[in-house]
């Protein structure tokens, strides 16, 4: 396997749930190494950069709206092979049907609100980290 790089975001219902710790816990548990970490409020404009590749789904505008609503954490972690590692730590994207022993199989039953956000590769990793580590994005430090 490759060391390779990966990005995730812990969502705003994680955040507000209390869970910061315990995704990083499993994720340094599993032997994943943090190389960057960082709490901001994601601008709308950066929180549609993030997820512009479902721009025109259904779901967009509430993805958009929810992932600004609240503090997010922005993960970076490195690994052998660890952008199939956390896909698969993290689960199917519906909380209900994520199976036990997965982030969102034991912390979500939303589809929406199911608590961490990871990247689908590492090119994306970079990307979504680009924007997340970006200080402009970032509603408290953007230059106003
Ligand atoms: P993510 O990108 O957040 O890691 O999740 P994922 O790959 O498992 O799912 P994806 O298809 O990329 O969807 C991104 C996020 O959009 C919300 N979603 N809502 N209502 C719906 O049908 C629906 N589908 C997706 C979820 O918050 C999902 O994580
Ligand atoms: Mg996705």
């Amino acid at each position: 396997m490759v060391r390779e790089l990966e990005f995730l975001l812990i969502k705003p219902d994680g955040v507000r749930r209390g869970l910061i710790g315990e995704v990083i816990r499993r994720l340094e548990a599993k032997g994943l190494r943090i190389v960057g970490l960082k709490m901001l409020r994601l601008t709308r404009e950066c929180a549609e950069r993030l997820y512009d590749v479902h721009r025109g789904k259904s779901f967009y505008e509430g993805l958009v709206e929810f992932m600004s609503s609240g503090p997010v954490v922005a993960v970076l972690v490195e690994g052998d092979g660890a952008v199939e590692v956390v896909r698969t730590m993290i689960g199917p994207t519906d909380g209900r049907r994520a199976p036990p022993g997965t982030i969102r199989g034991d912390y979500s039953t939303s589809v929406l609100e199911n608590i961490v956000h990871a990247a689908d590769s590492e090119e994306r990793a970079k990307y979504e980290a680009g924007i997340a580590f970006d200080p402009s994005c970032d509603v408290h430090d953007r230059a106003v």
